[in-house]
């Protein structure tokens, strides 16, 4: 008698969102849907319009990189853990119902930026009580937020470059009160960001007091809370990428050479001029050190699954700076975070399935957990 084949894991992969990172969604789950074993799982597409209706049908991607999605019916996933799997919502005259679609193993978000890297997605993950790829509430929100994560790094004594962090109201109140807090930070260049963004949306490099006051207006329009930093002097952008959960490992290093003045949005999207360098070249103490302080920041925001941290290094002096955490990184095959792995012995197709087994694994420890008080008696 041949052993029972497994069933096959049934995995729902999430894209597009509600985020500016939409389109870029759609390009990293091409790449996860073609490399996805379709002997080992069932796929599931569940596209997200910038709207935030949630849709699937046949070949979803296919209709959202098409944009013609009549084809397509709304879906939905129950928060309450009692009614699990991904349901259909059939109009019918004035009532509206639930048909049950499938039960899902993993959900896989493949969504960047807000309402899908930023711990809300997560959140409804959690309250339905399923397995989901990538990082929790709070590792994804953390490493949002711009802000907070500084703050946090601080606390675990890794570098980050000096910043403050000022509200709208206050930019709209007093402008010349910011720009003058804002020149304690440090000498000019100094980098205005939202707080939580990605992209490179809403940064600007400022030169003088005129860029800075445009650069606050600017960035203010993204967020509530903006974030001024001393600018570090032509910096060498090194990116890592981490994956695991209580014990993650970090890949090789690599290097953005931006082909603009800083890795601005056209640099990243529009130019197509910037060069990743995998491996960076670094002596071997340097390497060493961006590693641990990768896997320190990781864990500091309790993140899980993965993320790719990347960091500012100033050529002049060696100083190393902790610039960011991404915990759904651009995820096409070209992408720093995949490539980088690929660099480690780890390919593509092989990363894809680990990250679904973390998800699966991280599943049974919340399932481990206590959830009533139990009395001894
Ligand atoms: N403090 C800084 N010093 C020098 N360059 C910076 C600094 N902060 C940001 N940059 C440049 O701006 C880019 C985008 O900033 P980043 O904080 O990574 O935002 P995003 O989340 O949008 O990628 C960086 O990749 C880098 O080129
Ligand atoms: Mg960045």
């Amino acid at each position: 008698m041949t052993p029972a084949q497994p069933q096959p894991l049934t995995v729902a992969v999430l894209f597009g969102g509600r985020s500016g990172e939409h389109e870029v969604s759609l390009m990293s789950a091409r790449s996860v849907l073609a490399v996805l074993d379709r002997a080992r799982f069932t796929v599931i597409e569940v596209g997200i319009t910038h709207q935030g209706a949630w849709l699937g049908g046949e070949n979803v991607l296919a209709a959202f990189e098409s944009d013609r999605l009549d084809g397509l019916f709304p879906v939905t996933l129950h928060p309450d853990p009692s009614k699990p799997g991904l349901y259909a919502i059939r109009a019918g005259g004035a009532t509206e119902t639930l048909e049950k679609l499938a039960d899902v193993d993993v959900y896989f978000p493949v969504l960047h930026g807000t309402y899908g890297e930023d711990g809300t997605l997560q959140g409804l993950f959690e309250m339905a009580d399923v397995a989901y790829v990538g990082a929790n509430v709070v590792g994804s929100s953390v490493g949002m937020d711009k802000g907070i994560f500084k703050d946090v790094m601080r606390a675990h004594n890794l570098p980050t470059v000096e910043s403050i962090l000022v509200l709208r109201s206050e930019i709209q109140r007093d402008l010349e009160n910011v720009v003058q807090r804002a020149e304690t930070v440090g000498a000019y260049p100094l980098f205005v960001k939202p707080a939580n963004l990605g992209s490179s949306v809403g940064v600007t490099k400022c030169r003088g007091r005129s860029d800075l006051a445009e650069g606050l207006m600017e960035a203010s329009q993204y967020d509530r809370r903006v974030l001024i930093e001393r600018g570090v002097h032509h910096p060498r952008e090194i990116e890592i990428s981490v994956l695991g959960n209580d014990d993650p490992a970090a890949s090789v290093p690599g290097e953005i050479v931006p082909g603009a003045d800083f890795y601005s949005y056209d640099a990243k999207y529009i130019l197509d001029n910037s060069k990743l360098i995998i491996p960076a070249a670094l002596d071997a103490a340097q390497a060493a050190k961006i590693k641990e302080i990768a896997i320190r920041a990781f864990k500091a925001v309790d993140c899980c699954g993965m993320a790719r941290v990347d960091f500012l290094l100033d050529p002049k002096t060696g100083e190393i700076f902790l610039n960011e955490i991404n915990t759904i990184p651009g995820f096409t095959k070209i992408s720093m975070y995949p490539k980088l792995w690929e660099a480690s012995g780890l390919p593509y197709a092989s990363l894809v399935n680990r990250l679904i087994e973390l998800a699966l694994e991280r599943k049974a420890e919340r399932d481990a957990t206590v959830r009533q008080y139990r009395r001894n008696a």
